[in-house]
């Protein structure tokens, strides 16, 4: 044992640290990436400004009864006006990249390229200037949820028709932008538009009638819309913009909930191959979705009558075409369950009873401001290395990791720099003892804001926002002068 584990242990009030939590001291590779993170309609307000067109999100905020107290993000943290004010924390902070997203609606108003709304774009040309300007380097986010309504009345991810319409939304963008940003991701959460968009409703566009095979029809055609433009660009754009481009993949982690029992055993696998393994299975691996996901929704629709899969077939060509589209891993991660086999009633169709696993999380782990995130570390060094073997160690990008608290609980946030130091300390514990190729990690969030169906309550920021006064002023917690001596070091050097 090293003198730093015995630092370590008198910290810990003189407990001895079990093998998993215990921290090590080292630093991340050169030229590791060190971001933070925010969306569109999280934070832009200005929701019919400026020529914008309306988004899904627009449409569901405004829906009664869809968002906590029926919130909206109509002004959100106002960043549309506000470059200054977010370059200005972005500085605080020393972050090498800005995460943020483009709002379509915003750029294309209806969703086509029939118009280009130019006051729109100026507004992410600014951005990106001052950015640059400062040295730090822009990642840009081509969808984070906020579908033109327009082409939601067409079906939205339902339609086939996307495919198309969203790879000229991003040939604006690569033509308009491509020369200043060197690195895209195209889709934000595959997982979350599909099942909770599609399937629970609980997200816009809030389809909730048909879970069965909504979802799986969204996510066939998401795979598409993503594989179509990482083509473009790779071969229209990259040659002279010379940037990556790939997906942003979310998955939380899951152990068996009884480690001796083979049935959870498998359980937890299938949870994470229902999960992030859905999406990256076709773009990592082969072009197809996995076996356990074929195998499972084929036999639960043949046993419902149906005649085929609920989940769709990709042809011998799409899987070609799908099959390798990615310059990087880009993932983001939160939390980990435990895993039991759970067996639905044969009639029941819907993606849970298609995986058939409950899930539960354990007493002893902290929890935050969200219902569904636990302070669970150590299964970020799990997925991790999951990743890795899974996918022939795709070089990663962790594009989001945080935690929120709900409400004006103070600035000093000590649970959100204890989340910090152990998913960080983890993810460095996956590179240097595991070899996991991780290039960059990304906070989110840059600030509270509109967390989607939960509203304002939930707050994820390393800056607290203060709704209540006019100028929403973007104040630092304790966690974003942590978060900063973290990323000037590099890590935790010894
Ligand atoms: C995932 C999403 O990409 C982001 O928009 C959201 O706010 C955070 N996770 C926290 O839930």
């Amino acid at each position: 044992r090293s003198a730093l584990y015995y630092a370590e242990v008198i910290r810990n009030n003189g407990i001895p640290l079990p093998k998993e939590d215990e921290f090590v001291y080292g630093e991340f590779p050169k030229n590791f990436s060190w971001s933070v993170a925010s969306a569109a309609y999280q934070i832009e307000g200005a929701w019919r400004e400026d020529g914008k067109g309306l988004s899904i999100w627009d449409q569901f905020a405004h829906t009664p009864l869809k968002i906590s107290n029926d919130e909206t993000a109509d002004i959100a943290c106002d960043s549309y006006h506000k470059i200054e004010e977010d370059l200005a924390i972005l500085k605080g902070l020393k972050v090498t990249h800005y995460r943020f997203s483009i709002s379509w609606p915003r750029v294309l108003p209806d969703g086509t390229t029939k118009l280009i709304n130019e006051v729109g774009l100026n507004y992410y040309e600014r951005l990106i200037d001052a950015l640059l300007a400062a040295d730090i380097k822009p990642q840009v986010t081509i969808y984070h949820w906020d579908l033109p309504q327009a082409l939601q009345n067409t079906g939205g991810w339902e339609n086939e028709t996307i495919v198309q319409r969203f790879k000229e939304y991003a040939e604006v963008l690569f033509q308009r932008l491509g020369d200043k940003v060197k690195f895209w991701i195209t889709l934000n959460e595959p997982y979350i538009i599909a099942n909770l968009g599609y399937g629970y409703g609980t997200s816009a566009p809030g389809i909730s009638f048909r879970p069965g095979r909504a979802p799986y029809t969204v996510g066939h055609n998401l795979i598409k819309a993503h594989a179509e433009v990482w083509h473009l660009y790779n071969t229209t754009y990259r040659p002279k913009q010379q940037g990556l481009i790939s997906i942003t993949i979310n998955s939380d982690w899951a152990e068996p909930r009884n480690p001796d029992k083979q049935e959870d055993i498998d359980a937890a696998r299938r949870y994470v191959q229902f999960y992030g393994g859905w999406f990256a299975h076709p773009i990592f691996k082969n072009g197809d979705y996995n076996e356990v996901m074929k195998r499972r929704i084929r036999e639960r629709s043949l046993a419902q009558g149906l005649n085929e899969s609920r989940l769709p077939e990709f042809t011998e060509s799409e899987k070609q075409r799908i099959k390798g589209t990615f310059d990087y891993f880009g993932f983001n991660h939160y939390t980990t369950i435990l895993a039991s086999n759970l067996n639905y009633a044969a009639g029941v169709s819907s993606y849970d009873s298609d995986r058939g696993v409950a899930s539960i999380t354990d007493r002893s782990w902290l929890g935050s401001g969200s219902f569904w995130l636990k302070v669970t570390p150590f299964g970020f060094r799990k997925i991790l290395r999951w990743i890795k073997e899974e996918y022939n160690n795709p070089p990663i990008y962790v594009t989001e990791n945080g935690i929120s608290e709900r409400g004006y609980t103070g600035l000093n946030d000590t649970w959100r720099m204890h989340y910090y130091k152990s998913y960080i300390n983890e993810a460095l514990k996956a590179v240097v003892l595991d070899g996991v190729d991780l290039r960059g990690y990304t906070a989110w969030s840059l600030m509270d804001n509109f967390e989607w169906a939960t509203g304002f309550a939930e707050r994820f920021g390393l800056h607290y926002t203060n709704y209540t006064d006019p100028a929403l002023p973007r104040i630092p917690k304790e966690s974003a002068k942590y978060y900063s001596s973290i990323i000037q070091c590099n890590g935790f050097p010894d």
